[in-house]
């Protein structure tokens, strides 16, 4: 089977709590319960993970790259716009990667216009709420396949 791994980055396990006008109501454990179901029904297996430790999300995606996963699934949070870190080290990964954002990052603030992880993707996925992440999965499945 297929191993999709989704990586949620600084400030997402606040979602239901933080900013509701742009992030809505929704949990993180109720963001990661739609993408298993999803996974589920595509046929895929997923790991989702969440970190608020820059150096801990660049240690995942190393094991990324040791575990035979197929493709990733991230919303870097605020480390989107400027981790270079985290770009060198998803720039390691040789499967297709997939960015997502809850909110319409175009339609805010301009620092949020610049995505550092945008180049080592194969696209962006932003503004649709939960269905980023779901439309994200539906792709990299396109994509894997
Ligand atoms: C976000 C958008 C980022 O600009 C912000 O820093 C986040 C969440 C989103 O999902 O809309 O933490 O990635």
């Amino acid at each position: 089977m297929k191993k999709i791994v989704v990586l949620h980055g600084v400030n997402l396990n606040m979602f239901g709590k933080r900013d509701p006008d742009q992030y809505g109501t929704i949990t993180l454990k109720e963001i990661d319960q739609k993408i298993e179901q999803l996974a589920l029904e595509l046929g895929v297996t997923v790991e989702c993970f969440q970190t608020n430790h820059e150096g801990e999300m660049v240690e995942k995606v190393h094991q990324v790259h040791y575990n035979n996963v197929d493709g990733v699934i991230i919303n870097a949070g605020a480390w989107t716009h400027y981790s270079y870190a985290i770009m060198d080290a998803l720039g390691i990964l040789k499967i297709p990667i997939v960015e997502v954002h809850m909110s319409h990052v175009h339609a805010r603030e301009p620092f949020r216009h610049i995505s550092v992880i945008a180049p080592v993707a194969k696209g962006q996925i932003t503004g649709f709420g939960v269905n980023s992440y779901l439309l994200g999965l539906r792709a990299l499945v396109g994509l894997i396949f």
